[in-house]
Parts: C-alpha cells; structure tokens; sequence
C-alpha cells in the first residue's frame, strides 16, 4: 500500500520571512508521520518562504526559466536547506528519511511536460526507506531550469507508483464552498464548480480549481487537509475534503 504525502510549504515554514522554518509545525507533522503505521510512504514538501521568495527573485516560474547557475544555486540550494531540516525533524523521530532532489531526478519537455523517474523513489521504498522530495527546479527543454511544484511531483508519483492514497496537507481545512464550509467529497468537477468557478473557467491563481481538477484525474483517492488532518489521514481516516 503506497501512500503520498505533500506538506505545503506555508504549512512548515513561515510565509512572510524569507528562508525562515516554522518548527512547531514541522515538529508537529513529523511527530504524526513517526506516530503513523504506514508501510510504503512518500513525503513531498513544498517550497514555501524558501522557495518562491527565491525563484521571484531570479524571474523563474513553472514556465519561465533560467541557465544562470546562480539562480540554481540559490534556489535548489534553497530547497535542499529546507529539505534536509524535513529530514532531520523526520530522522530524530526514527522515519527513515532519505533525501530524492528533483533537479537530478526529472525533466521538462519543450511543452512542459514533466517525467519524474520514479524508478530511484520505488528502490528506495524497497528497502524500508521513506523517501522525502520537495518543489525544486528541473531542466526544462529550451528553458535551462523552471520550477517543478510539489503539487506536481505528488501528481506524477501518484500515476507512476500507483498509489493507494494521496493527502495533501495546506493551511485550509479542505476544499470549501461558497459558505466557506468544507466540502466533504467531490466526485466530479461540477460538484464544486460554482465555488471554485464555472467548469470553462481558466484558474488564473493557479490554486484549488487546478488542484481539484488534477486529483480528480488520479486513479488514487485524495484527501486535502490541513495540519490538524496528517494524523488522520495516515491512520486511515478521511480528513478535509475527498476527492475521487
Ligand atoms: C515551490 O514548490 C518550489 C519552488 C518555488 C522552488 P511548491 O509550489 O510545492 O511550494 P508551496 O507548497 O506552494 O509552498
């Protein structure tokens, strides 16, 4: 049974100061994931003050790229900072957490199509270990670097593990509704299509409507929550929203 986790970046770092952790959150979600019994477990965190604060300034988007390697030394350099604090939260709990960075793992076509080789993630898995990726940059096709999200990443882990369970943990309690009440199952777009704008709507802000729309795709089942959910959601409870 394969489970993927993605923990926001706004959920374990403090938004508003550059490169700057928010402990108690981290502690707290790694004391869920160490307390949890589940067998295989991918964890995927975002990027949040570490991440977007760098790629703004260096100009790179998910679309728009860069070949100075100052940008990717800031930026990766960055994420894997951030990313080695996840693993060591993780490790002093007694997860055996290994660090995958995407930059060495994935690419972009020239369309933006995103392949992840997942083959280094499912060894992993093999033997025991819970291997912990994050929102980085990755080669794109005539672009040198762009950024891969980590909404992305648990996308295509989902598809290419197979995955039994997806969770994706925010700073919102789920999806919410016009009421701003959280939605307890979506099964189809329309379901929440006049919260979250008209099916034709394009999702400008890159947020719910997009997030919902992809996790609809997944063969998987996935649940979005917030911090209060991980300790549900990996005892095998439905926290927030379920999309399926
Ligand atoms: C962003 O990852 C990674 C970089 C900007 C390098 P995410 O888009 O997954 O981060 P959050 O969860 O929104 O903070």
């Amino acid at each position: 049974m394969t489970t993927v986790l993605k923990l926001g970046g706004s959920v374990i770092t403090e938004k508003d100061s550059p490169e700057t952790l928010d402990d108690d959150a981290l502690s707290a979600v790694a004391d869920d994931v160490a307390g949890a019994d589940v067998s295989d477990l991918v964890v995927v965190h975002g990027g949040g003050s570490f991440g977007h604060h760098n790629a703004a300034a260096h100009g790179v988007t998910t679309e728009n790229g860069s070949h100075e390697t100052t940008a990717v030394a800031d930026i990766h350099g960055a994420m894997k900072t951030l990313n080695e604090s996840v693993l060591a939260h993780l490790r002093d709990r007694g997860v055996p957490a290994v660090p995958v960075h995407p930059l060495s793992a994935a690419r972009r076509d020239a369309e933006g199509a995103l392949t992840l080789f997942t083959e280094q993630v499912a060894a992993m898995l093999d033997e025991g270990f819970v291997p912990v990726l994050h929102g980085d940059l990755v080669v794109h096709d005539g672009e040198g670097v762009t950024v891969v999200s980590g909404d992305e990443l648990v996308v295509d882990l989902a598809d290419t593990l197979d995955a039994d369970r997806v969770g994706l943990c925010s700073t919102v309690p789920g999806v919410l509704d016009e009421d701003g009440a959280v939605v307890a199952r979506i099964e189809s777009y329309e379901d929440v299509a006049d919260a979250l704008g008209g099916s034709d709507a394009t999702d400008v802000t890159g947020g719910m409507a997009a997030k919902v729309r992809e996790l609809l795709a997944l063969s998987a089942p996935a649940n979005v929550f917030d911090a209060d959910g991980v300790g549900p959601f990996l005892a095998g409870e439905s926290p927030g929203t379920r999309i399926d």
